[in-house]
């Protein structure tokens, strides 16, 4: 992919990962992108990086579009390897340019490169001038790192919140309004649930704090997928949804099975949610993909999680599920449990604990079934289908 121009003078010198499948554990089925913006001005700025692998194609664009010897600031809102890990690469080329960043940024820059750069520290309001552009910082801490940071290009109206707003989406396209809206906001809300989901009181205190800052930007450029540009308000009113917890009548059921009793209640729910006409979400989990089950969770009203007892325990995906889901916070929603089990069981006792342990509102009594499901378990399944229904209406 070439630079990109997004309005005079401002570029994007990004890449796109067209092969990206896996995000530290996120599957990325869509691939993804590391987007990089290039300032040019009396003063000029790049604004993050990309991922060590794409340092090449990085300096490459730039020098289409200057000198990298001009390049006056590195603005890193963010240290993550993805945005931060071409630095030690291009500041080989960047002979002039200073690193700037939150307080947290600097040490963990240190922490990662060591102290190898002079890194200035910028705080909230802070404003760094270019010549007719001008560069304003909003720390955002736990947005979802300590060192977070948004920073705003104040006559453009361009906010920069690098992950924040993102979306893990390789396309050959670099606008929301070129792009294919269903999948666009599908990645979008995977994106939110996978990463920032657990800090929804933050990003709604965040937003407020950019509205009180006269923050309204005329487009959003994060540092993953498309640049928010015919409508900003959309993503940001969505964020705001997400993390207030706002629910759809929807029921998502997560299960594993050894060798189908769990699967034939797992069903048996679903036929009873059906019917109640609840939209129900079911995912096997050995043959699904985690970050789109918890996608699906974002708004659900209820959960229902089905296990067999493997050696007095829950399945072992099921417990890993539960590591992660517990780690995100969903918001919201009723959890229950069901499963099967040989002789002593163990697998919703101990899916129960997790859930209580984790502050998640449990709606009980939850239900085991002995070995295989006969009718007159699988009419309790439907009846217990129908219990969860009645909760959520
Ligand atoms: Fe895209 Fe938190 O890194």
């Amino acid at each position: 992919m070439v630079s990109f121009e997004l309005t005079k003078n401002v570029y994007w010198v990004g890449t796109v990962d067209w092969n990206l499948r896996d995000f530290h554990g996120y599957e990325t089925r869509r691939g993804g992108t590391y987007n990089s913006y290039l300032i040019i001005d009396d003063k000029s700025a790049l604004i993050d990086t990309v991922k060590y692998t794409f340092s090449n194609e990085l300096v490459k664009k730039i020098k289409e579009l200057i000198n990298p010897e001009n390049i006056d600031y590195v603005i890193i809102n963010h240290v993550e390897i993805d945005h931060s890990s071409a630095l030690p690469e291009i500041m080989d080329y960047l002979k002039n340019a200073e690193i700037i960043a939150t307080r947290n940024g600097r040490i963990g820059l240190i922490k990662h490169y060591g102290e190898n750069w002079e890194i200035k520290t910028v705080k909230t309001e802070d404003e760094l001038r270019l010549g007719k552009k001008t560069l304003k910082f909003i720390e955002a801490p736990m947005l979802h790192w300590p060192d977070s940071m948004f920073t705003f290009l104040v006559e453009d109206k361009i906010l920069m919140p690098n992950d924040a707003f993102g979306q893990h989406l390789a396309s050959s396209q670099r606008f929301d309004d070129e792009f294919d809206q269903s999948i666009l906001m599908d990645e979008a809300a995977k994106y939110y649930a996978n990463i920032l989901m657990p800090f929804a009181s933050i990003i709604i205190k965040k937003i407020d704090e950019l509205s009180m800052l006269g923050i309204k930007p005329r487009m959003i450029a994060p540092s993953h997928g498309l640049i928010w540009r015919s409508n900003p308000e959309r993503i940001i009113n969505s964020y705001l949804e997400w993390s207030k917890g706002i629910t759809e009548n929807k029921v998502v059921i997560v299960y594993d099975t050894m060798w189908g009793s769990t699967e034939k209640m797992a069903y048996a729910i679903s036929d009873a949610l059906a019917k109640h006409k609840i939209d129900v979400h079911m995912f096997h989990l050995r043959k699904s993909d985690l970050s789109e089950v918890v996608k699906e969770i974002l708004d659900a009203k209820a959960v229902i999680i089905g296990s067999p007892t493997k050696n007095r325990l829950m399945f072992p995906t099921i417990s890993g599920f539960l590591t992660y889901i517990t780690g995100l916070k969903p918001k919201g929603k009723i959890w229950s449990s069901f499963g099967s089990y040989g002789w002593g069981g163990g697998a919703v006792k101990g899916i129960n604990q997790i859930l209580n342990d984790s502050g998640f509102e449990l709606l009980e009594p939850s239900l085991d079934v002995r070995y295989v499901p006969n009718e007159e378990d699988l009419q309790k399944c439907r009846e217990f289908g129908g219990r969860i229904a009645e909760t959520i209406k």
